[in-house]
């Protein structure tokens, strides 16, 4: 690879930290542990972690750091915390469209340090660590949103370090709001890209920088050997981003990221690797909004269709709502993916960059409508043995979900912000280390420098044709001598340029997402600051909160207030744990993998006024109750009247069974709203949403 150019406009706020050198541990050294070098010479000592593998992780996004905010100004549009006089708490105006200030992500990231750092085993961080440009007396400037992301990744380092460099392996990406102009992000390289691939230096491998110069994305080894985490540049992907088409002409940015994705992906197969891909915009797309260019939400959805075997799980940020999403394999079009300028690409109105609550609600009903149109799961495994036995039969047995894995749909989950545009949150997840109990970390193979010889352990010829195919030199290589030679020698496929991916080889057994297994997550912990109790501002006085504020600019629920202190008087900060996917009997989610959500999404769906209400579908829901993905969350009572619905649907009466099964869907639906909106709204607000 060539090495940077050299930045002097910019510079580096940390140390390399993995220029730092090894002290003589062979791979195989590192799997136990590790000695302190007993002659360090001049060497810094390196002091060895012996750390080992937590099952955990963290997902932080969003932080919108403010350097103007000033509490116990005004929240109101056009002053967003900057001036004036009102109810701006020390810590944030949860439920305004204010900024994070600085104080906010100091103590959030003092909290993940003493709380969480020793705790994990990397870092999915999706982007946006600058502020908006919400006031015309204070415009943001290029160098202020870089800036502002120098000191957050300086702060990042600091957080996840102890003497000897980073702990964990912490992956970043950009939002929409970390480029100037914001949305904009042309093909690269850039200045844009080449100024972060400096910011990031401690995160991104360093073979692969320069791929990061030309793109934006990059992948980091999380647990050497077994598992990647990719950091997806959705700039290229997003609608709103002028600076591109879409993702299926050669020349655009988004098409030579899926080129590189797919390359990356089948060197991860070829290891017997996994892979979490990570962004910050989501690929969202309800009936009358979404987020991504069309071809760019049809290759992505199959290039995981044909990776389902490598890909554990997706995670995004930029929505600031907790939520997630459902991609259908069954809206694939192949037409629009091959056949660059024919495919007709249905274009839909795009939404606004971050949503207020009153769209945040339209946006989640549209999702839950469509949830409605899903073939009920709950008899998921019996639905696929009897669309196997009936193809036996030589009958046409529908197969509604992909096999029992429900492996037609893809889940993507989008964590809530740190912003408090609700209140902050933080998500960590746990995944299933069975059998990596042993495995030598991040921290081993980084800090002993050995990554590569670990590496070469794999067909050097494989590695060394791959690495030739995701180079971007060889890709404008090997443009020009296409251009050179004309179609002489071998016969050209018909679209030279287009590789679509392979499926999982036949007999793979289904990936992590679907199947548990090692590397599956398990489940999350979700938490928040209740900053209305934190700031100890404000004399509670429920009737005044503007819980469903129109469209646009929102002032927050303490619009109008004045803080009760002339000076702020915070309490310590801290975070508590909103609910947990472990506990969370409503949810009912034994693991996070893909069916337990399509159970989930039905049963949601159920609330909406498009759900199928067939005698078929209800014997179903009924049946199933027992099991981990019933609706919980109920006292025996409720128990005792499933059995009782059934005997009525048994006798045909199927009033009251309806009844309460609306009863159910409806709370689970407001369930996921109090989730979505962090816990800032009451039931009643939300029925009224
Ligand atoms: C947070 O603030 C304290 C005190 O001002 C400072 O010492 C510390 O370095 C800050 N931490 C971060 C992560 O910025
Ligand atoms: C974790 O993975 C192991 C190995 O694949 C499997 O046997 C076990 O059931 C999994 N645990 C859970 C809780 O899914
Ligand atoms: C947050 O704190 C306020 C003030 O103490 C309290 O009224 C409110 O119920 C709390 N919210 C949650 C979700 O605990």
């Amino acid at each position: 690879m060539a090495p940077l150019k050299a930045l002097q406009w910019a510079t580096l706020i940390v140390p390399n930290l993995l220029a730092q050198l090894p002290f003589g541990a062979s791979a195989t050294e590192t799997q136990v542990v590790l000695q302190p070098p007993i002659d360090p010479g001049n060497e810094p000592s390196l002091v060895p972690l012996q750390r080992r593998l937590h099952g955990r992780f963290l997902h932080i996004t969003d932080l919108h750091p403010d350097e103007h905010y000033k509490p116990h100004t005004s929240t109101e549009e056009g002053i967003a915390c900057h001036r004036g006089n009102g109810p701006a708490g020390v810590y944030g105006a949860e439920t305004s469209d204010c900024d994070s200030p600085l104080s906010l992500v100091n103590v959030t990231l003092a909290w993940v340090k003493e709380h969480l750092r020793d705790e994990i085993d990397f870092v999915v961080w999706t982007g946006d660590s600058a502020r908006h440009d919400s006031d015309e007396e204070l415009p943001r400037h290029n160098k202020d949103i870089l800036a502002m992301n120098r000191r957050i990744a300086g702060a990042f380092v600091e957080t996840f370090s102890d003497d000897n460099g980073l702990m964990v392996p912490v992956v970043p990406t950009f939002g929409n709001n970390d480029i100037y102009p914001h949305n904009i992000l042309l093909p690269g390289p850039n200045d844009i890209l080449k100024t972060y691939t400096s910011i990031w230096k401690p995160f991104i491998p360093e073979a692969q920088r320069h791929s990061f110069e030309f793109g934006g994305w990059f992948y980091v080894e999380v647990i050497p050997n077994k598992l990647a985490v990719f950091s997806l540049n959705t700039m290229y992907f997003f609608e709103r981003n002028a600076g591109i088409d879409d993702c299926i002409h050669p020349s655009e940015p988004g098409y030579k990221h899926f080129e590189w994705l797919g390359v990356q992906l089948d060197f991860m197969r070829s290891r017997g690797m996994k892979a979490i891909l990570m962004g910050h915009v989501p690929p969202a797309r309800t009936p009358g909004k979404q987020l991504w260019e069309e071809t760019c939400w049809q290759k992505y959805t199959l290039w995981l269709q044909r990776y389902r075997d490598v890909i554990t799980g997706s995670l995004y940020g930029h929505m600031n709502i907790d939520h997630f999403l459902l991609q259908d394999t069954h809206e694939i079009d192949m037409a629009l993916i091959q056949a660059p300028g024919n495919g007709k690409a249905t274009f839909r109105e795009t939404i606004e960059d971050e949503l207020s609550i009153q769209s945040s609600a339209d946006y989640l009903r549209e999702l839950r409508d469509h949830w409605a149109t899903l073939p009920s799961p709950v008899a998921l495994e019996q639905d696929f043995d009897e669309a196997k036995k009936r193809r036996g039969r030589g009958k046409k047995g529908k197969d509604k979900f992909g096999g029992k894995w429900a492996e037609r749909f893809q889940l993507t989950l989008i964590s809530p912000s740190v912003v408090p545009n609700y209140f902050p949150s933080l998500r960590v997840f746990e995944y299933n280390i069975t059998g990596l109990e042993d495995a030598p970390t991040w921290a081993d193979a980084t800090r002993t420098a050995k990554l590569n010889e670990v590496v070469s352990t794999h067909d050097e010829s494989d590695i060394r044709e791959l690495k030739r195919r995701e180079d971007p030199d060889f890709e404008i290589e090997k443009k020009k001598k296409k251009k050179g030679k004309g179609k002489k020698g071998q016969k050209p496929p018909e679209d030279p340029n287009l590789r679509l991916p392979d499926p999982p080889a036949k007999g793979t057994p289904p990936g992590p997402a679907y199947l548990p297994q090692t590397l599956t997550f398990l489940g999350y912990t979700q938490y928040y600051a209740n900053l209305t109790y934190l700031n100890n501002d404000l004399v509670h006085d429920p009737g005044n909160d503007d819980s469903a504020s129109s469209q646009g600019w929102n002032p927050g629920k303490h619009k109008g207030k004045t803080p009760k202190h002339g000076k702020p008087e915070p309490r310590e900060f801290g975070f508590e744990v909103e609910y947990s996917t472990f506990d969370d009997e409503i949810y009912g989610l034994d693991d996070l993998t893909v069916r337990n959500y399509v159970r989930l999404a039905h049963r949601i769906g159920q609330a909406s006024k498009k759900a199928k209400s067939e005698a078929e579908d209800e014997f179903d829901e009924i049946t199933t109750t027992s099991g981990a993905a019933n609706d919980g969350g109920e006292d025996e009572e409720d128990v005792e009247s499933d059995s009782e619905v059934w005997e009525f649907t048994k006798g045909g009466k199927k009033k009251k069974d309806k009844k309460h099964k609306n009863k159910k869907a409806r709370k689970t639906w407001l369930h996921f709203l109090t989730h979505a909106f962090v816990s800032t709204r009451s039931r009643d607000e939300l029925e009224d949403l």
